[in-house]
């Protein structure tokens, strides 16, 4: 495994250019379950009903049954060692952004500036009605909870049936296009759009290097097999005595 590090750290610190692309399970370490591995949440809420803009437009309480508890403990989650690699990478000048499947926040609690969440945030939520913001974990209690003015509330993230927005898949797949390496971490890669982005980093010849518990991305070209919080904060140190 530490060869694997080391060349890994190579390939960042020498070609520049790197874009990290994060998935659900760069979050596992952080107490935030994943979608689809043993335990994930879509054993527990069919995505169908708990996950999409049809059903939310006609019963918006069971969006709120998935997601209302995490809002409102949202102060009580934070980054583990896997989100603050990133971004101390970020800071290195050696990770130009980060894109992120997620709507946890976490990315951007550790410090990360230029962060993508091509699926939303749970942090804002909008009354549908007056398009008043709230942040969390400040929101009015009921499940949905309703704004002052009468209107339900949706938290400023993409349900199944919604397009992503626009400007963040654009901003995505422009540097996923234009990467010379990928570090893909913690992802089923199997939900498309996100799935297609290390195809287009592919196309550009980039080294994708996929860190999962588990094979997912079948084109990679380095794959560790390690959990994310281990895996990257042991690249950074070997990025850190080679640039010593
Ligand atoms: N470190 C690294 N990888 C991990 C860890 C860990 N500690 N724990 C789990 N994984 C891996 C799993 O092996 C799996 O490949 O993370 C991946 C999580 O996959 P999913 O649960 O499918 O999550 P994700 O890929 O982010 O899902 C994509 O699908 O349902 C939609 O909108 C939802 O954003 C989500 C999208």
């Amino acid at each position: 495994m530490e060869s694997l590090y080391e060349e890994a750290a190579r390939l960042i610190s020498g070609k520049k250019g790197c874009v990290a692309l994060t998935g659900a399970g760069i979050s596992a370490e952080s107490g935030i379950p994943t979608f689809r591995s043993r335990g994930g949440l879509w054993e527990k809420y069919d995505p169908a009903v708990y996950a999409s803009i049809e059903v939310f437009r006609k019963d918006p309480s069971k969006y709120w049954t998935l997601r209302g508890d995490f809002i409102r403990h949202y102060d009580d989650y934070h980054p583990n060692r896997a989100h603050q690699a990133l971004a101390d990478l970020e800071k290195m000048g050696l990770l130009r952004s980060v894109i992120t499947q997620n709507i946890d926040g976490l990315h951007k609690k550790a410090g990360n500036k230029n962060v993508i969440e091509i699926h939303g945030s749970l942090r804002e939520t909008y009354c549908l009605k007056c398009k008043r913001e709230y942040i969390a974990p400040d929101i009015p209690e009921g499940t949905p909870p309703y704004c002052s003015c009468g209107g339900v509330l949706k938290p400023d993230t993409v349900l199944y049936g919604e397009q992503l927005p626009f400007e963040a898949l654009s901003r995505a797949q422009e540097e996923s296009s234009s990467c010379k390496t990928m570090l893909l971490v913690g992802t089923s890669s199997v939900t498309m759009p996100a799935a297609s982005l290390p195809f287009l980093a592919k196309e550009n010849n980039a080294v994708i290097i996929e860190i999962n518990i588990e094979k997912a991305f079948r084109n990679a070209d380095y794959f560790i097999k390690e959990k994310a919080g281990i895996a990257l904060p042991e690249i950074l140190r070997f990025i850190k005595d080679l640039l010593l």
